[in-house]
């Protein structure tokens, strides 16, 4: 079997749902999934359980890539998932889990997946399957049209699949960042920002930014973060996300890369952008050249 499919953040899902019952998609309701991938396998391997519905193994490659791409898959049947899932982990392991909540809604031949992902957010799918004979090009065709319908737009677009987000070290640090930035105080700008710190140690320290009614009182997210960081015994970092609400890419202020300068080095590694969404690395070095630091002193 095949598939033309994409993937994308998705914003506002009530917004989505609504243009896709307004061109008609049909509602078949809500399904709760969860996938267990396997290692060692070609391609991809996982085991989906789902309620209601059962259990099936399902194995496909798929490159990865942002716009709609083509997934060759096999589905099997499974009758005990819980022993199949303790097999397949005790000969293969398993890497990841993915949990989610997927409205599905069908239009023309076309899946609309509306997936609330646990730890990723929301996100929509368009999933046209082929018949056996099909060049693809009306399946690619309907996922073009269905796309412009519901205006998804390219930042939004996603090029690899929840596990990948999952398990790249990189996502969680934005996902941490994120999470923080949730919480950011921001009653005068509304503009909020959250920072991400992982520590030699591995462990991820976030912070907020924290506005004052006394403007310049005011605090960054990234110095939040280096706050958390340095309370909690640790004196560097090596690798860090900044994550803004309103904007794609956030750089951060003149002020906090010289803050982040002092704990990270010049090859420091700081991701800028959102999770699942496009990003832009660069290093501390990079952020501040010709830097003013402890070097200088001595
Ligand atoms: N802000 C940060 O938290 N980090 C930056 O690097 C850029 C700016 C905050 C400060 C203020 O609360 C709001 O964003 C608007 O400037």
């Amino acid at each position: 079997m095949r598939n033309v499919e994409l993937k994308a953040r998705d914003p506002d899902p009530a917004r989505t749902l609504e243009r896709s019952l307004a061109l008609g998609a049909e509602d078949r309701g809500e399904l709760v999934q969860r996938d267990t991938y396997f290692a060692r396998s070609r391609g991809r391997l996982k085991l989906r359980e789902q309620e209601p519905g059962g259990a099936e193994l399902i194995a496909y490659v798929r490159p990865d890539g942002e716009a709609a791409r083509v997934s060759a898959y096999e589905r099997a049947p499974v009758g005990d998932a819980a022993a199949l899932r303790r097999a397949l982990d005790a000969a293969l392991g398993t890497t990841v889990v993915v949990a989610k909540r997927r409205r599905l809604l069908l239009w023309d031949g076309v899946r609309i997946h509306l997936d609330e992902v646990e730890e990723l957010g929301s996100f929509v799918e368009l999933e046209a399957v082929a018949p056996e004979d099909s060049d693809l090009g009306a399946e690619r065709a309907k996922v073009e049209r269905l796309r412009a319908e519901l205006a998804i737009e390219d930042a939004a677009l996603v090029a690899v699949g929840y596990s990948d987000l999952l398990l790249d070290p990189d996502e969680a640090l934005l996902r941490a960042a994120d999470a923080a930035m949730r919480n950011a105080y921001v009653p005068y700008s509304g503009f909020k920002v959250g920072a991400a710190l992982r520590a030699p140690s591995g462990v991820i320290y976030t912070g907020a930014n924290v506005e004052n009614a006394a403007y310049p009182q005011s605090q960054c997210a990234e110095a939040s973060a280096l706050g958390a960081l340095v309370a909690a015994g640790e004196t560097a970092f090596v690798e860090a996300a900044v994550v803004a609400e309103r904007i794609d890419l956030c750089p951060p202020c003149g002020g906090c890369r010289q803050r982040l300068s002092e704990l990270g080095g010049l090859e420091t590694r700081v991701h800028l952008g959102r999770p699942g969404g496009p990003r832009r690395t660069v290093t501390l070095g990079e952020l501040l050249p010709l830097s003013f630091g402890s070097k200088d002193l001595a």
